[in-house]
Formats: C-alpha cells, sequence, structure tokens
C-alpha cells in the first residue's frame, strides 16, 4: 500500500506588519477587543502589486529545500487560495513557472479557509492512486486588498501570508496522512463571501463596487457554526483510526480566533498545550493558515517522526475539514 507523507514545509510572510496599535489610528478599535474576542495581535500585509504566487512561490521552494527534493521532481502542484492573483489562469501554474517545476500539472483549489486541507486531501488521494509521486500543496494569500479598511468587523481580521508542504508517496510504514475528512453546506453562502467581481456581478467600478469586492462576514453567526464544524472534524478524522484523542501530539487548527480554536478543542477533550495557536502573530490568513502553523509547530520542534498531527479547518462555503497525519 502507498500512503502520501509529509516530508518538508516552508513559508513567506511579506515583511510588512500593522499591529492592533496601528489598526487603533485607522478606525474605532482597540489593541484590548481585538486581543480578547480574536487573539490576534499584528498580520501581515502584502506590498502593493504583490500576489499570492509572490507569497506562495517562495514557500513552495523552501518546503522543496527542507525535503531535499528538486523543483524538477514535482508531479502536480495545488495552490489552495481565496484571493488568485488573477481569475485565471490558476495561482499554481504562476507558482509552476515561478518556482521552475516544469514537469508538474498544476491547479487550484477554492474552498476558502478550508482549502488546504481540501488540497492536502487531493494530494493525497492523487498519490495514493498511483498517479504522482511528488505534490506540493501551497495554501497562498493576500487578503488585505480584500478588504474595506471601514469595516472593523473583519478589518482586524485578516492577514497576508503563505505556507506549503511537499507530499511524497511511500511504501506503507504507517506514516503519513493517515485520514482525510471533508464537508459542505452550501445552504449558509451568504454567512460569507466576497459578493462581487465573480459572474453574477462583476466588477463595474462604481463606488458601490468597492463595498462589494471586500470581504462580507456575519461574524457571530460563523462563530456558532465554526465551532460545531470544527468540533464534528476533528471527530471524523480519528474516526476507525485507532488514535485516540489522548494520543494526540499535536492539534493545528485553523487560525480563525482563539475562542473559536479552544471552544471546540474544549470540546472534544483535548488539552490545551496540545493546541498549536500563532494567531497572535499573522492574524487569520485564510487556506494559509495551517501550512503557515506547521511550519513554524516543525521549526519549533513541536513535530517529530512519529507525532500524531490533527489538522481541521473551517470556513466560507460553508466548508469544514480535517486530517490526520503520523509524522
Ligand atoms: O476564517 C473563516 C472563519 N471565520 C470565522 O469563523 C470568524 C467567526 N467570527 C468571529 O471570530 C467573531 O464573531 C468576531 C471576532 C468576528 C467578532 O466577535 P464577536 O464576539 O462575535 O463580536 P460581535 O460581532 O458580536 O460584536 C460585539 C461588539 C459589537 O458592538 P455592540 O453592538 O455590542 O455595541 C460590535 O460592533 O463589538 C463591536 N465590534 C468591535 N469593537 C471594537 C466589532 N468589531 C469590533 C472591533 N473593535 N474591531
Amino acid at each position: 500500500m502507498i500512503r502520501s507523507r509529509i516530508v518538508g514545509t516552508g513559508q513567506c510572510l511579506p515583511e510588512k506588519i500593522l499591529t492592533n496599535h496601528d489598526l487603533e489610528k485607522m478606525m474605532d478599535t482597540s489593541d484590548e477587543w481585538i486581543r480578547q474576542r480574536t487573539g490576534i495581535g499584528q498580520r501581515h500585509l502584502a506590498a502593493p502589486g504583490q500576489g499570492a504566487s509572490d507569497l506562495g512561490a517562495p514557500a513552495a521552494r523552501e518546503a522543496l529545500e527542507n525535503a531535499g527534493i528538486e523543483p524538477g521532481e514535482v508531479d502536480f502542484i495545488v495552490c489552495c487560495t481565496t484571493t488568485p492573483d488573477y481569475l485565471f489562469p490558476a495561482t499554481a501554474c504562476l507558482i509552476q513557472d515561478k518556482i521552475g517545476a516544469k514537469q508538474a500539472a498544476a491547479f487550484d483549489v477554492s474552498a476558502a479557509c478550508s482549502a488546504f486541507v481540501y488540497g492536502l486531501a487531493t494530494a493525497d488521494a492523487f498519490i495514493r492512486c498511483g498517479m504522482y509521486k511528488t505534490v506540493l500543496v501551497v495554501g497562498a494569500e493576500v487578503l488585505t486588498n480584500r478588504l474595506n479598511w471601514k469595516r472593523r468587523d473583519t478589518a482586524v481580521l485578516f492577514g497576508d501570508g503563505a505556507g506549503a508542504v511537499v507530499l511524497r508517496a511511500e511504501e506503507d510504514t504507517g506514516h503519513g496522512v493517515l485520514t482525510t475528512y471533508l464537508g459542505a453546506n452550501g445552504a449558509h453562502s451568504e454567512i460569507l463571501t466576497v459578493p462581487s467581481g465573480g459572474s453574477v456581478k462583476p466588477f463595474d467600478e462604481s463606488p458601490d463596487d468597492e463595498e462589494r469586492v471586500a470581504i462580507y462576514m456575519k461574524g457571530p453567526e460563523l462563530f456558532r457554526q465554526a465551532v460545531a464544524a470544527f468540533s464534528l472534524a476533528a471527530e471524523k478524522a480519528l474516526e476507525g483510526t485507532g488514535v485516540s484523542v489522548d494520543d494526540l501530539d499535536l492539534f493545528v487548527p485553523h487560525q480563525a480566533n482563539t475562542r473559536i480554536i479552544y471552544s471546540a478543542s474544549d470540546r472534544v477533550g483535548l488539552d490545551r498545550g496540545k493546541v498549536y495557536v500563532n494567531i497572535e502573530r499573522v492574524g487569520n490568513t485564510t487556506a494559509a493558515s495551517i501550512p503557515l502553523a506547521l511550519d513554524d509547530a516543525m521549526k519549533e520542534g513541536r513535530i517529530k517522526t512519529g507525532s500524531h498531527v490533527l489538522l481541521a479547518a473551517f470556513g466560507a462555503g460553508l466548508t469544514w475539514a480535517s486530517a490526520l497525519v503520523r509524522w
């Protein structure tokens, strides 16, 4: 049996940092409110003209270097993003060119904050069916140019960045991606959306469109859905694996809000010391959040060979997703 194993991780954050105190000067908010309600202290901001592929490519390169794999060995690139460089071509194609992965097929996955785990599940399926041996899964976002800076309910939440993992096919030794679980409910699509710029309401440069091309969110409703979906996704990933909550070494959730993360981990009975949180430094980076957190956790030595790592995400769509990995 073939399994896919994560053999390298990497990340890229833009240089510019916007702190909560900077935001206090821009809108009616406070560092205290943002920290208490979300856990966020700062976020990174892409430079004008810097696209998701400009962050995704260095993250992919670092993941390949850490894995000791040449770009030419990559068979397939999945880019997970809600903020692609263009409507088309796919951002994955731009990353393919930037890193020189000439042999790789490439496409994007759109599942908002759950996209990285959707992408991981896609890559894992391609590897286990024998189609590809080496796959890059990149989460890359430039969300700060999708914000209405007059709206404090969303402007304080999101940040830019990219994270990447390299998956490699291996004969099964019990290590690698053990399970993936994906879910969706399109009936609640309106509670987190960018209403304009797609085929229903193309961007028309009217003053109203400035509002509609920005992220619109019904925060409290999403909060309730998120806690339930996170808990369900976490339980589903463990189902039938023989791995219990107590066996987990690290939970790496989508970094949406520390209150959501800890409510969900308390619900599934997970010790808070095993929950990885980096939202204070980077904010909510949507599809980039889990690979960024994974790379931080690797660099801090929180993940070792044999560690059981649970990933879980929730986001627009609605979508939710989880994966259990034995490192
Ligand atoms: O990654 C995708 C998934 N994302 C999520 O799951 C996000 C889910 N939602 C959330 O994380 C939270 O709902 C938020 C952090 C967005 C908001 O926190 P909340 O505790 O749900 O606050 P709220 O929306 O109920 O607002 C409470 C108060 C309101 O004032 P009043 O009406 O009580 O006077 C808001 O106007 O806080 C006010 N408020 C703010 N105050 C200072 C909202 N945003 C801000 C702000 N600074 N930035």
